[in-house]
C-alpha cells in the first residue's frame, strides 16, 4: 500500500544491540533511525546483555525523536505502535516493549507485539512489494539460521530446518576473532575477503544427516581455527584475506544451495533472504547467480535493512494493521525464545 491515507505505523526494535525506530505509511518507508551500542561491546568480543539494556534506555527517546524528525511527523499522527516482543535478549526486549506500551497507552493507539525473525523477512515488502504466498525464506542472523516456508508472513510461518549449532552470523563473528578482526566480524570478513582468493583453501561444508534443510557451522569454525593455528605454530604468516574469503565461500555455498533446494522441493518460485548475514556481499552474488540458473526469483532487502532496524518491525506491524489482526494486550510479555509466527 503506497497511499497517503494508509495507516502510519511506528516500529520499535531493541532485541540486541541496536535501538531502532522505524516509521512506515503502508509499505512506504518514512523513517529508519538507529542507535547502536556495538562499540561498547567490541572490547568484550560479543554483546553484553546488561550493557545493551542500559544503552537502549539511554537511546530510546532520542532515537524516537530522530525518527519522527526524519518522517516529519508528530507522535499524534501515528496510527499504531509495533514492537519486537522476541526472540532476543530478555532485558533488551523489555526496554522496547515498555516504551511501546507507554507510547501506545498515552496515544490511545493499538499495540502490536511482533516476532523479530518474521520481521526480518517482512521488511522486504517495503522495497519489493508484498511477498508472494508462499515463499521460502532464508533467515541468517547473529542468533538464528533458518529455512522457513512462508505461506503468509502475517500469520503462517513454518520452520523447514535451522542450524544445529552456531548461527551463520555467530560463525562469522567467531572466525573473525580467530583472524584478529574486531567485533562484529561479519562486515570485517566481508571487507577483507575482497582481497582474498576464495578457492585457496577448501574448508568443509557441514551436512546434517537426514536433515536436508539444516545447517551446521561448528565444524567449519573449528577447521578454520585449526588451519590458522597450524600456520602460527609453524611460524608462518596467516593469509587473512584468503582464509576470510575461503570461509565466506563455504558459508555462502551451503546457505544458498540449501535454500534453493528447499524452493525446488517445495515447488516454491521465490526465495527471500533476510537477517544480518544477508548483508554479506558474497552470499548476495552467489544467491543471485544460483537463483537465476534455477529459474527462481530472489528477493533481498538492501544491506541496511538486513541488519537489525526499526523499519522491519514497522513493516510487519503495518501488514498486521492492514489485515485487521487483533492488536496485542497492554499486558504483552516479552519472550526471549519466542517461536515463529
Ligand atoms: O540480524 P542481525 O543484525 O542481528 C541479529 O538478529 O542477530 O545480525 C547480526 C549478525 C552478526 O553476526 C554480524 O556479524 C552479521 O550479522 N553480519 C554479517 C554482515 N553484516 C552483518 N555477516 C556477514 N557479512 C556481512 N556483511
Ligand atoms: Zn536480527
Amino acid at each position: 500500500m503506497k497511499s497517503a491515507t494508509a495507516p502510519i505505523v511506528l516500529g520499535i526494535e531493541t532485541s540486541c544491540d541496536e535501538t531502532g525506530v522505524g516509521i512506515v505509511r503502508g509499505r512506504e518507508l518514512l523513517a529508519d533511525a538507529i542507535a547502536s551500542s556495538v562499540e561498547e561491546h567490541a572490547r568484550f568480543g560479543g554483546v553484553v546483555p546488561e550493557v545493551a539494556s542500559r544503552a537502549h534506555l539511554e537511546a530510546m527517546v532520542p532515537t524516537m525523536h530522530l525518527a519522527l524528525d526524519q518522517a516529519q511527523l508528530s507522535l499524534d499522527q501515528v496510527d499504531a505502535i509495533a514492537v519486537t516482543a522476541g526472540p532476543g535478549l530478555a532485558g533488551a526486549l523489555l526496554v522496547g516493549v515498555a516504551a511501546a506500551k507507554a507510547y501506545a497507552m498515552s496515544l490511545g493507539k493499538p499495540l502490536y507485539g511482533v516476532n523479530h525473525l518474521t520481521a526480518h523477512v517482512a521488511v522486504d515488502r517495503l522495497v519489493h512489494g508484498d511477498l508472494p504466498q508462499p515463499c521460502v525464506a532464508l533467515l541468517v542472523s547473529g542468533g538464528h539460521s533458518s529455512l522457513l516456508l512462508v505461506p503468509d508472513v502475517a500469520g503462517s510461518v513454518e520452520s523447514l530446518g535451522s542450524t544445529v549449532d552456531d548461527a551463520a552470523g555467530e560463525a562469522f563473528d567467531k572466525v573473525a576473532r580467530v583472524l584478529g578482526l574486531p567485533f562484529p566480524g561479519g562486515p570485517q570478513i566481508d571487507r577483507v575477503a575482497r582481497e582474498g582468493d576464495s578457492a585457496s583453501i577448501e574448508f568443509p561444508r557441514g551436512v546434517v544427516r537426514d536433515a536436508a534443510y539444516s545447517f551446521t557451522f561448528s565444524g567449519l569454525k573449528t577447521a578454520v581455527a585449526r588451519w590458522v593455528e597450524a600456520r602460527q605454530r609453524a611460524g608462518e604468516a596467516v593469509p587473512v584475506a584468503d582464509v576470510a574469503a575461503s570461509f565466506q565461500e563455504a558459508v555462502a555455498d551451503v546457505l544458498s544451495a540449501r535454500a534453493i533446494a528447499a524452493c525446488r522441493d517445495r515447488g516454491v518460485d521465490t526465495l527471500v533472504i533476510g537477517g544480518g548475514v544477508a548483508a554479506n556481499s558474497r552470499l548476495r552474488t552467489l544467491a543471485e547467480t544460483r537463483c537465476e540458473s534455477a529459474g527462481l526469483r530472489l528477493r533481498m532487502p538492501p544491506p541496511k535493512l538486513c541488519t537489525d532496524n526499526g523499519a522491519m518491525v514497522a513493516a510487519l506491524g503495518s501488514l498486521l494493521v492492514e489485515r485487521e489482526v487483533e492488536p496485542s494486550l497492554l499486558s504483552l510479555a516479552t519472550d526471549s525464545s519466542m517461536a515463529l509466527a
